[in-house]
């Protein structure tokens, strides 16, 4: 810490925390009596709090975003000489590492063709919700406006991206919400819907998405968005079959295709983004935490050329492209964050220790569920993994979300921060989470599901 900015003395920083600081995603009536956690150092896989306690960090900052680490002096020396050199301009105009991240990130992305920068996943997402309504002003007289989303996937905190939120309890007490946006259901096996088949779930689930879309009418469905892995809704595998059957429908109807890879993006799951997993063709694909891994804000909204062309296809009309701007989308230090960011992910082959170390995961996980009953399932894709807590396999009733608290709170004791999903589905706040940085060794993943076989142990005997 600067001593000659700060004192040294950690009290007046958990002071002026506790006076002036609104955390996210907290309550604070706990900050009256306890201490609120202030993280100070990371490095690697780890983090030191300002009590000087070392955590391993299995859900990469908290929300899955510091894929490669932390400590990484070769990011930070990118950005001082970035910025150093030239700091911001609008994004009306080009930047060197702007356009230099843009072309390499095309490049990972075979059929996707522009990079329109932001700087949160909400906004990026957004984005792709503006085009796809401009779109269909301009073709379709406004009409083919509405947007699908589904049930258990989250967009972003904004009141457009929570009014396509599939996570009630992230939306109760926001609204009311923007019109034209329509719920479909979820694809999670594990909690098939009633009347679902035995067999072929994934193709029933989709063809759930075509039942929305021929209820409302396809000349009003303009997009559909979804998250190819949903992350805060449970960390929900897609079923066999499902995303073919989805990409059928979307051309069926002419409905764009919008993935959201603000968790997926950029290696969380063993290819560059989790779309590639599926052979999906997307029209818009969003993305964020990942792409510079928190060394610098930055969210894309990637689009094909052919969507692209569509705002450009009559130069005469003045209204006839797309008339936005984020103001922080012109920040260099994100695209020279992430142009480091996505070197290292490939000198360092982290793409294939994502695979590999997502397996081990997985496999200990699966262990873990033949030890201890109250592990009703595991589900997982390279380092994005989830394990459900249920108080009886049969009925897969959901433990209590204080008991699903409690595992969490054990780890964190042992010095293993995992996470577990909350605020999202009613009921339903009951999967452990985890999300170390595609840095894990076997030995950091067998830390890490060492602490949860611990914590199930104490909580759950
Ligand atoms: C799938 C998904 N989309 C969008 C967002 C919103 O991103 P941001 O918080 O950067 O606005 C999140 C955040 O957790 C997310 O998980």
């Amino acid at each position: 810490m600067d001593s000659t900015r700060y004192s040294n003395d950690i009290t007046e920083v958990v002071e002026a925390d506790r006076a002036h600081l609104w955390h996210h995603l907290i309550q604070h009536k706990q900050f009256e009596t306890n201490d609120p956690r202030i993280i100070v150092e990371g490095k690697g896989m780890r983090v030191w709090d300002a009590k000087g306690k070392e955590f391993i960090d299995a859900v990469s900052g908290g929300v899955w975003t510091v894929n490669v680490g932390y400590g990484r002096e070769t990011i930070a020396k990118a950005v001082y000489d970035q910025l150093i050199k030239m700091n911001y301009f609008a994004n009306s105009a080009g930047s060197i590492p702007g356009s230099i991240f843009a072309k390499q990130l095309i490049e990972k992305m075979p059929g996707m063709s522009r990079v329109y920068y932001t700087n949160s996943g909400s906004e990026a997402n957004e984005k792709a919700f503006k085009m796809i309504r401009q779109i269909a002003h301009k073709r379709y007289g406004g009409k083919k406006h509405k947007i699908l989303f589904r049930d258990r996937d989250y967009h972003g905190g904004t009141l457009a991206t929570m009014s396509a939120g599939g996570q009630d309890e992230r939306v109760m007490q926001y609204g009311p919400l923007a019109p034209g946006f329509v719920r479909v259901p979820h694809c999670m096996e594990y909690r098939k819907q009633d009347g679902a088949p035995v067999e072929n779930y994934g193709i029933w689930a989709a063809n759930q998405i075509e039942e929305v879309i021929l209820r409302e009418g396809a000349d009003t469905v303009g997009g559909l968005c979804l998250e190819p892995v949903t992350a805060g809704g449970g960390v929900i595998t897609p079923p066999e079959g499902y995303w073919e059957r989805v990409q059928e429908i979307c051309k069926k109807y002419d409905v764009l295709l919008h993935i959201d890879e603000v968790v997926c993006g950029i290696g969380r799951t063993g290819t560059w983004f989790g779309y590639q997993h599926y052979g999906i063709k997307p029209d818009f694909v969003t993305m964020a935490k990942g792409v510079a891994s928190g060394y610098a804000a930055i969210a894309c909204c990637v689009t094909t050329e052919a969507v692209f062309d569509m705002f450009k296809d009559d130069a005469a009309d003045p209204m006839n492209y797309f008339r936005d701007i984020s103001t922080f989308g012109g920040c260099t230090a994100g695209p020279a964050a992430a142009i480091e960011n996505m070197r290292i992910i490939e000198d360092e082959g982290l793409l294939a220790n994502t695979v590999k170390m997502g397996d081990r995961a997985l496999a200990n996980l699966q262990a873990l569920m033949d030890k201890h009953r109250v592990v009703g399932d595991v589900r997982g894709k390279g380092l994005f993994l989830g394990a459900e807590l249920v108080v009886d396999r049969k009925t897969k009733e959901a433990v209590d979300e204080k008991r699903v608290q409690a595992v969490v709170a054990d780890c964190m004791a042992q010095g293993v921060i995992i996470g577990a999903t909350n605020r999202s589905v009613p009921g339903l706040n009951n999967t452990l989470c985890l999300s170390p940085a595609l840095i894990a060794t076997a030995d950091d993943i067998d830390e890490i599901t060492g602490a949860i076989d611990k914590a199930l142990t104490r909580v759950f005997s």
